[in-house]
């Protein structure tokens, strides 16, 4: 789509200030002239800037830049509990996650993408020429370790993340949580203890819950990242089997460790000899600048169980995941397939024809400034509506943001009210496994965004200041 590489063009020129907030934009004939695209091109351009919020268009004056909101207080960093403890209670998120359900539900709650973030076509196209051409197979298994050519493409894919993996080393699962899943059973046994960044993805929490596994959770600041010297004293401290980290765009504060970070914590890991399953799902989507490095790219001692998935970027409901399991390949086949037989075939030669057209990075490309754009607009919305000590965290990559509320706020209280009124978000609490970040919330930023979302965003900030006022 022509007018979405001119809108992002527009949008790299305003983020380098060559066209300044409050300024005006050159007018759509004008901007039709500079960048050899027809009139409507440019104005479908403007339109779309307007959309991600970096543009506003004032009547028989053209568009101008919107100036960029004052920027809120990071959350703070919390103190967890300092000693390893079994994780409960996760049975809470089935609520959240089944309101995702209704179609009619402003879902702001899971961290799916609006079909708007996902490339709808090539999708439809790859599903149309598989079942075209290898309707035999499709009807079949594809038993592991999966689709031999989907593996060479992923092997592929990872090599140019400079991860030295061989097509035999990849093993195909239904999703990222699967591959985790798979991680910790082939290096734990119930009881052990395993290192998380806190807060975390609940869907981590929940593998440790139902392995019977204990959960460490270290501090995490949301621009830096894992404490890397609570790390330290807590492999010092306790006999600790694995770490599960989100190291590049964490889920729910959306920071990424920098490459030297990267390597120091990989040479905590060596040093203690404590294997990290490493979870990249967000890896693909930087808001600017080159994909980070995974942790795996530079692991030269087979510590890390790289874990990622097509969720995030193709679509959810592909259920493709794909992870690199390190020295026991056989064992992890067989928790494979003894845990769902096989992963679906479609999917998986579906993935190989949009890999194979070599549009993913352009897709990709699409997808990180979309996201970009819908994350600023979140903040921009969230700053305007929400009590004005509101904490907001400054993602740098993926698609969620994190808010710390004033006051005695507890959000688990305020879900029953937002679904009933009929928008969803994810409480804090879901996110600890000692219950810490009650008066935290999580919001999906991909959403389709119009007048539903906005009211539900109102809602929320109404029930946020009522809370708070108790
Ligand atoms: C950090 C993280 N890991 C894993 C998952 C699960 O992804 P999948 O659908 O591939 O299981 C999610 C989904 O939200 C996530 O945020």
């Amino acid at each position: 789509m022509l007018y979405r590489e001119l809108a992002n063009r527009l949008q790299a020129l305003i983020s380098d200030e060559v066209y300044r907030p409050g300024t005006a934009l050159p007018g759509v004939r004008r901007l039709s002239a500079q960048h050899k695209v027809s009139v409507s091109t440019a104005v479908n351009a403007c339109q779309e800037l307007e959309r991600r919020g970096l543009l506003e268009a004032r009547p028989r004056s053209g568009y101008f830049v919107r100036p960029p909101q004052a920027k809120r207080k990071p959350p703070r960093v919390r103190t967890v509990s300092k000693s390893p403890r079994p994780v409960t209670g996760q049975e809470r998120v089935l609520q959240l996650i089944q309101s995702a359900n209704d179609r009619n539900m402003v879902n702001l709650g899971t961290a799916i993408p609006a079909p708007d973030f996902l490339p709808m076509h090539a999708i439809e196209k790859a599903f149309r020429q598989v079942w075209r051409e290898q309707r035999r197979r499709c009807i079949g298994y594809e038993f592991p370790p999966g689709a031999p050519e989907l593996r060479t493409h992923i092997a592929r894919h990872l090599a140019g993340l400079q991860c030295n993996v061989s097509p035999d080393q990849v093993l195909i699962t239904n999703s990222c949580q699967e591959s985790i899943a798979i991680a910790l059973k082939q290096i734990t046994q119930p009881g052990d203890i395993v290192v998380l960044e806190s807060p975390t993805y609940y869907g981590l929490l929940q593998v440790v819950e139902s392995l019977g596994l204990k959960a460490l959770e270290i501090p995490t600041d949301p621009q830096e990242g894992i404490s890397l010297g609570a790390l330290e004293l807590a492999l010092e401290s306790w006999p600790i089997a694995a770490c599960v980290l989100v190291p590049s765009f964490s889920n729910p504060l959306g920071t990424c460790l920098s490459d030297e970070c990267k390597q120091t914590l990989l040479g905590l890991l060596e040093k203690f000899n404590v294997p990290l399953v490493e979870d990249d799902i967000y890896g693909e989507l930087p808001f600017a600048g080159p994909r980070p490095r995974p942790i795996k790219s530079w692991d030269k001692k087979g510590l890390v169980y790289y874990c990622s998935s097509s969720s995030k970027t193709l679509a959810a409901g592909l259920r493709v995941g794909w992870m690199v399991p390190g020295k026991n390949m056989p064992r992890a086949e067989y928790l494979q397939f003894i845990n769902t037989v096989c992963v679906n075939t479609p999917s998986q030669l579906a993935m190989v024809q949009i890999l194979e057209k070599s549009r993913y990075e352009r897709m990709m490309r699409s997808a990180r400034s979309a996201h970009a754009a819908s994350v600023a607009r979140m903040v921009d919305t969230v700053t305007q509506l929400f009590p004005t000590d509101t904490r907001l965290s400054r993602p740098t990559g993926g698609f969620v943001l994190w808010a710390e509320l004033p006051g005695k706020v507890n959000t688990a209280e305020l879900i029953e009210p937002a679904l009933a009124a009929g928008v969803s978000f994810a409480p804090g609490s879901l996110f600890s496994a000692s219950g810490k970040f009650s008066n935290c919330m999580r919001l999906n930023c991909a959403v389709q965004w119009d007048a539903r979302v906005e009211r539900g965003l109102k809602t929320l900030a109404k029930l946020v200041g009522k809370s708070g006022k108790k």
